[in-house]
C-alpha cells in the first residue's frame, strides 16, 4: 500500500520535473533563436548570492536609510557595465543607464514598452489616467490635456505670487534662525497646483502662524486633512510598485479610507464645475486660468474628470518641491552661487522688497541664464524621478549592453521588465567628466553639455515626455527669484554629503532642508 502511494507520488513529481525542465529548455531555445535573429549578444549577469535574496532585504535597509540611490549608482560603477541584468528576491530584472537603450525604449522602439503593472498597482487612487494607461486610453488623455499646458495657459505668473507672500511670511517668523524649507516648498507646491487645477487652493501655507483669525476665513469642509492624506496614499503607492507583479498584497481598509478622502476633496470641485453655465465658466477663465474649468469644455464626465486631475496633482507636485529643496539644499553650501545667482536676479529683476513683479514673466525668466542653469544642475543631480522602468510588450531587443564589450543588443523578451536610472546616468563620468559627482552649475553655461543629448532626461523622452515641464521651471525659476530678491543671506546646516535621499514615486531629502534665510 505504501510503496504503491510512494510509486504514484513519484510519478506525479517526475512529472512535474520533467514538465518543468521541458519548459526550460523550450524557452531557453526560443530565447537563444530569437535573439539569433535579433543580432544580440548575452547581457552580463551581476546576480548577487543566493538569487538575490540577500539583495532584497538589503535594499529594503538601504531605502529606510535614504541611501537606495547612491547604492544603485555604486553598483553600476563597481559593475564597470551600464546595463546588466540581476536578481532580486529570485526576480529577474534587467537595468540600464545607457541613454541608447533608454532611447530606445522611450522613443525609437516605444510600441515595444509599456507600463506593465503600473495601471492596477495606482488603480485605487489614480484610476484611469494619463499616468497609469497605455495604448489608446492614454493618447486620448493626452491629448486632451495637452492644450492646457499651453504656452499661454503656463505663463500665468501672477497667481503664484499670493503663496510666495505666505512662503515670505514664514521666513520672516523663524528672525535668521534655522528653519526646515522642504516642508514648506511641499505646503507651497500643493497650494499653487490646486488653484491651478480646483480653482481654489488648499491653502495649506495659510496657518495661524501667517494669517490672522484664521479659522474664521480659511477652513471648509474637506479641505481639511487633504494634504496629508494625499501624502499618506502615495507611501502606499510607492510600496505597491515596488512590489511589482504582488502589489495587491499592499492593500487595506487605512489605505481605501485615505483614497476616498483624497476623492472627496476632488469630486467637491468637480461637482462645482459641473454645476457652473457656461457663461459662469466663460467669466471663471477670465480672472485666471483654470485647469478644471477649461477640461470641463471637453468632458463632463465626473470620474474622467475627477482621475485626470489626480494624476496631474500627483505628476506635479512632490516634483516642483523636490526641485525647490535640492536647489536650496545646494545653494545653501555654495555661497559664490547665490550672490553670483543675486546678481544675476538683481541685473535683471532688480533687489528687494519693494521690486516691479511686472518684471519677472515666463519669458524674462528665460533670459536669466544662471538661473536656468541652477535649475539644469540641481535635476542633473537630483532627478526627481531617480528611477523608472519600462515592460517589453513582445519580444524584443535594446541596442546596447550585449557582449564582451557591451556594444551589441540583447535580447529582452516579452514581459521582461526593464528599469533605468536616470539619477546613476545624470552622474556618470562618461557624459559628465571627472567631477560629475559636483554641483557646478558653469558646465551648462561654457558648452561642455552641447552633446549629453538623451544622457540628461531630467522630464523623460519620447511621446510621453513630461507635459508639465515649462509649468514646472516656471514656477520653480519664479520662487527662486523671488526668494533671492527678498534675502539677501542664505546659510545651510546640514552636514551630511551628499544628503539621504527618499524615494517614493518622486525623490525628496530624507531629512529636509536646514537653512537660514534673513
Ligand atoms: C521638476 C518638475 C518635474 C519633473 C522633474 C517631472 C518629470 C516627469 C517625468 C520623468 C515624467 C515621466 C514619467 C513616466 O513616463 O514614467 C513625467 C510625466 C508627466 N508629468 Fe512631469 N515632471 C515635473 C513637473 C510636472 C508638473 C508641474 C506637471 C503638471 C502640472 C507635470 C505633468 C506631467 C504629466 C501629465 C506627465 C505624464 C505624461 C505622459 O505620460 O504622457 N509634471 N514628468
Ligand atoms: C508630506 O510628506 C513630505 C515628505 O515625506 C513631508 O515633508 C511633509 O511634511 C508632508 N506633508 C504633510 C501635510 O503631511
Ligand atoms: C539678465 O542677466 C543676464 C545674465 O547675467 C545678462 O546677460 C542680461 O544682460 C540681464 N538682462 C538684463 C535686462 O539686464
Ligand atoms: C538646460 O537643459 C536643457 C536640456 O534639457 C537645455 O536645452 C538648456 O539649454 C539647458 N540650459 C542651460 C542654461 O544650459
Ligand atoms: C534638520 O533639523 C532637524 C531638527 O533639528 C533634524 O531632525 C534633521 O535631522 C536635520 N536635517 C539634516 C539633514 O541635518
Ligand atoms: C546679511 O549678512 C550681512 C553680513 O553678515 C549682515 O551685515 C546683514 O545685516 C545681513 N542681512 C540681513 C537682512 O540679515
Amino acid at each position: 500500500m505504501l510503496s504503491l502511494d510512494l510509486f504514484t507520488e513519484h510519478r506525479y513529481v517526475l512529472a512535474v520535473v520533467l514538465f518543468f525542465t521541458i519548459y526550460h529548455v523550450v524557452t531557453h531555445l526560443r530565447y537563444a533563436l530569437a535573439a539569433r535573429k535579433l543580432n544580440c549578444k548575452p547581457l552580463p549577469d551581476r546576480t548577487l548570492a543566493f538569487w538575490g535574496i540577500p539583495l532584497f532585504f538589503k535594499a529594503l535597509k538601504l531605502k529606510k536609510e535614504g541611501r537606495m540611490i547612491d547604492y544603485s549608482k555604486e553598483r553600476f560603477d563597481t559593475t564597470g557595465l551600464d546595463t546588466f541584468k540581476f536578481r532580486i528576491a529570485g526576480m529577474r530584472l534587467f537595468t540600464t543607464r545607457d541613454p541608447e537603450n533608454i532611447k530606445a525604449m522611450l522613443a525609437t522602439q516605444f510600441n515595444d514598452f509599456g507600463l506593465g503593472a503600473r495601471h492596477d498597482q495606482l488603480f485605487p487612487f489614480l484610476g484611469d489616467g494619463i499616468f497609469t494607461l497605455d495604448g489608446n486610453g492614454w493618447k486620448h488623455s493626452r491629448a486632451m490635456l495637452r492644450p492646457q499646458f499651453a504656452r499661454e495657459q503656463v505663463a500665468h505668473l501672477s497667481s503664484l505670487e499670493p503663496h510666495v507672500q505666505l512662503l515670505k511670511k514664514h521666513i520672516q517668523n523663524t528672525k535668521g534662525g534655522k528653519f526646515e524649507i522642504q516642508e514648506l516648498f511641499f505646503k507651497l507646491t500643493v497650494d499653487s497646483a490646486t488653484e491651478f487645477l480646483f480653482g481654489e487652493s488648499v491653502s495649506s501655507l495659510a496657518d495661524e502662524t501667517v494669517v490672522n483669525n484664521y479659522y474664521e476665513s480659511i477652513n471648509f469642509d474637506g479641505k481639511k486633512g487633504f494634504a496629508e492624506a494625499f501624502n499618506t496614499t502615495q507611501k502606499y503607492l510607492s510600496t505597491r510598485l515596488l512590489a511589482q507583479r504582488l502589489y495587491w498584497i499592499f492593500d487595506s481598509k487605512k489605505f481605501r479610507d485615505y483614497c476616498a478622502r483624497v476623492h472627496k476633496f476632488s469630486d467637491y470641485y468637480v461637482q462645482k464645475a459641473l454645476d457652473a453655465s457656461p457663461q459662469e465658466l466663460e467669466e471663471k477663465g477670465k480672472d485666471g486660468y483654470i485647469f478644471l474649468y477649461e477640461l470641463v469644455k471637453e468632458t463632463r464626465n465626473r470620474k474622467v474628470l475627477r482621475d485626470q486631475l489626480l494624476n496631474i496633482l500627483l505628476a506635479g507636485r512632490d516634483t516642483t518641491a523636490s526641485l525647490l529643496s535640492f536647489a536650496f539644499f545646494e545653494m545653501a553650501r555654495n555661497q559664490q552661487i547665490w550672490k553670483k545667482l543675486r546678481k544675476e536676479i538683481d541685473e535683471n529683476f532688480s533687489l528687494g522688497d519693494n521690486v516691479d513683479l511686472d518684471l519677472i514673466t515666463f519669458e524674462s525668466l528665460k533670459k536669466c541664464e544662471y538661473l536656468k542653469a541652477i535649475i539644469n544642475e540641481t535635476l542633473r543631480l537630483y532627478p526627481s524621478v531617480p528611477h523608472n522602468s519600462r515592460i517589453a510588450t513582445k519580444d524584443t531587443s535594446l541596442p546596447r549592453g550585449g557582449g564582451e564589450d557591451g556594444q551589441s543588443p540583447v535580447f529582452i523578451p516579452k514581459g521582461q521588465t526593464v528599469t533605468y536610472a536616470v539619477s546613476s546616468m545624470h552622474r556618470s563620468k562618461r557624459y559628465y567628466g571627472e567631477d560629475a559627482e559636483v554641483f557646478r552649475p558653469e558646465r551648462w553655461l561654457s558648452g561642455e553639455t552641447k552633446k549629453v543629448g538623451w544622457a540628461y532626461l531630467p522630464f523623460n523622452g519620447g511621446p510621453r515626455i513630461c507635459l508639465g515641464q515649462q509649468f514646472a521651471l516656471t514656477e520653480a525659476g519664479y520662487v527662486i527669484s523671488r526668494l533671492a530678491q527678498i534675502f539677501p543671506n542664505l546659510s545651510s546646516f546640514d552636514d551630511e554629503y551628499p544628503p539621504r535621499k527618499s524615494s517614493h514615486l518622486t525623490m525628496c531629502l530624507q531629512d529636509g532642508v536646514n537653512i537660514s534665510l534673513s
